[in-house]
């Protein structure tokens, strides 16, 4: 890893964002260390994953901020977004409101976040189609009227997860 750090050639912020347990913690989990727990407790401030990845030959060290999704733990916004060259905004397909609350996040991201920001949109826990509240479609309609990105995901069956980082991260290479 050592060696890896001073041969990388690119360090990339990307920032997640959604609703408290849409499962962003286990996405990026799932991504950085193929690790998923059912029992995970609330994110409280700010954590970070790392990931090294290889686009077209060059050597990117992606850096993952996962932050609270519950107001009263979140660390201070502005810092948060700083540098962040990719975000990944989450909802939870069985949760109608964390889909309602999409506006409300990319508010937020269009406010402190990086103009040129690659931004996508995550429909997360397909697995649970049987109680699903958002079909595919919403989503989909949303991220284009928007201008996003957009996937349906599970951290569980670790369905699509590295896809979406990789386009949010291959996007800017
Ligand atoms: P905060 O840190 O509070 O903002 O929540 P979070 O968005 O980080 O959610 P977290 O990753 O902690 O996941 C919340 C719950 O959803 C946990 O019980 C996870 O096991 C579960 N979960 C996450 N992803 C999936 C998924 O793809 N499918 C299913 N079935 N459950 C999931
Ligand atoms: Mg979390």
């Amino acid at each position: 890893d050592d060696i890896f750090d001073e041969e990388c050639d690119y360090l990339f912020k990307a920032v997640v964002i959604g609703d408290s347990g849409v499962g962003k913690s286990n996405l990026i989990s799932r991504f950085t260390k193929d690790e998923f727990r059912i029992d995970s407790k609330p994110t409280i401030g700010v954590e970070f994953g790392y990931k090294n990845i290889k686009v077209r030959d060059k050597l990117i060290k992606a850096q993952i901020w996962d932050t609270a999704g519950q107001e009263r733990f979140r660390a201070i916004t502005s810092s948060y977004y700083r540098g962040a060259l990719g975000a990944m905004l989450v909802y939870d397909i069985t949760r109608l409101s964390t889909f309602v609350n999409i506006k409300k996040w990319l508010h937020e991201l269009r406010e402190f976040g990086n103009e040129d920001m690659v931004i996508i949109l995550v429909a997360n826990k397909s697995d649970l189609s049987h109680s699903r509240e958002v079909e595919k479609e919403e989503g989909k309609v949303f991220a284009e009227k928007e201008g996003l990105c957009f996937m349906e995901t599970s951290a569980l069956q670790n369905l699509n997860v590295e896809e979406a980082f990789l386009q949010m991260i291959t996007i800017i290479h």
